[in-house]
């Protein structure tokens, strides 16, 4: 496993990298990340080094997608354990690099992604998907992927990496991954280091009330509007958690739907996404309904 720093150092890894796949018509997979590496980044890692000749990880904590007040500094490190991670996990060539090798100047140029931005994180953390769009269009020009991996807990994370891989004609496809979760089913988070014990017995909260959502939605005529109801009364219910957000929106356009309208996911995809913070940690799951992709 090559280890690059500096954008030279990368882009000679991945040019000679490149080389022999040439031959074999074979591919180059992409696993952008911010590090503190844990099963979820590990089952993303397998798969790129499953389907493609070359797997490449990055791990870059971007200061451009933190708010002023948000955890960029404090945001969990740990290069040694992630290079162990990556390197039994198939990766070839990672990209570790510091601020000033991605912005030696303050960079002048943003992608930013209209409407799937509108909701969710795009609201409740102004600015967060600018700093995405710009950091992923950057790594997508250096490491030049053929398939790039994103977790589905970032579910608006996908959705707007697509739109803007579409609009901007990357040459990528972008493969979403199922989300990893705790035997309990908390979904897995480099910030869940954060939470307390009874914090973190609480958060399991999340996972059961989009299960129990699950049932609603099977067995009853519910209305959206009564659906996020039902799960706001049942987080609520956890004495610590403080919801951020409940929505259920169209997938993956994250554009609202009729309230008073029952739900029928036959046709379309609906994602139901939350944000529920504990003490200052904020963590966020969602489920899908209905046939995204499909
Ligand atoms: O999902 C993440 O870890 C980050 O948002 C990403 C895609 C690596 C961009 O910094």
């Amino acid at each position: 496993m090559i280890v690059c720093r500096t954008i030279p150092e990368l882009r000679t890894a991945i040019r000679n990298g490149k080389a022999p796949l040439l031959a074999n018509e074979s591919t180059v997979g992409f696993v952008p990340t911010m590090g503190f590496l844990h099963e979820g980044h590990a089952s993303l890692m397998r798969q790129s080094a499953e389907e493609n000749g070359l797997s490449v990880l990055s791990i870059f904590v971007n200061p451009l997608q933190f708010g002023p007040n948000e955890d960029f500094e404090r945001y969990p490190r740990n290069e040694e354990r992630d290079l162990a991670i990556a390197e039994q996990n198939g990766i070839d060539i990672v990209f570790i690099p510091s601020v000033e090798v991605m912005y030696p100047t303050k960079p002048l140029t943003k992608v930013l992604v209209d409407q799937v931005t509108a909701r969710l994180c795009g609201a409740s953390r102004p600015g967060h998907f600018d700093g995405v769009g710009t950091v992923v269009s950057k790594l997508f020009h250096l490491v030049q992927p053929d398939r790039a991996y994103f977790g589905m807990k970032d579910a608006q994370q996908v959705a707007v990496i697509q739109q803007m891989t579409d609009d901007l004609n990357f040459p990528v496809s972008i493969i979403p991954c199922p989300i990893v979760r705790e035997p309990d089913g908390l979904a897995l988070s480099s910030r869940n280091v954060y939470l307390s014990a009874e914090q973190r017995s609480q958060a399991v909260v999340l996972s059961q009330s989009l299960k129990q959502a699950e049932k609603w939605v099977k067995e009853t005529d519910i209305t959206a509007a009564e659906l996020v109801a039902r799960v706001k009364a049942m987080i609520g219910e956890a004495q610590l958690a403080d919801i951020d957000y409940v929505e259920w929106l169209q997938y993956p356009s994250l554009q609202a739907t009729e309230p008073e309208a029952p739900i029928n996911t036959a046709s379309e995809c609906y994602i139901l996404a939350l944000a529920v913070k504990f003490g200052s940690t904020r963590l966020i799951d969602n489920h899908l309904f209905g046939t995204f992709g499909g």
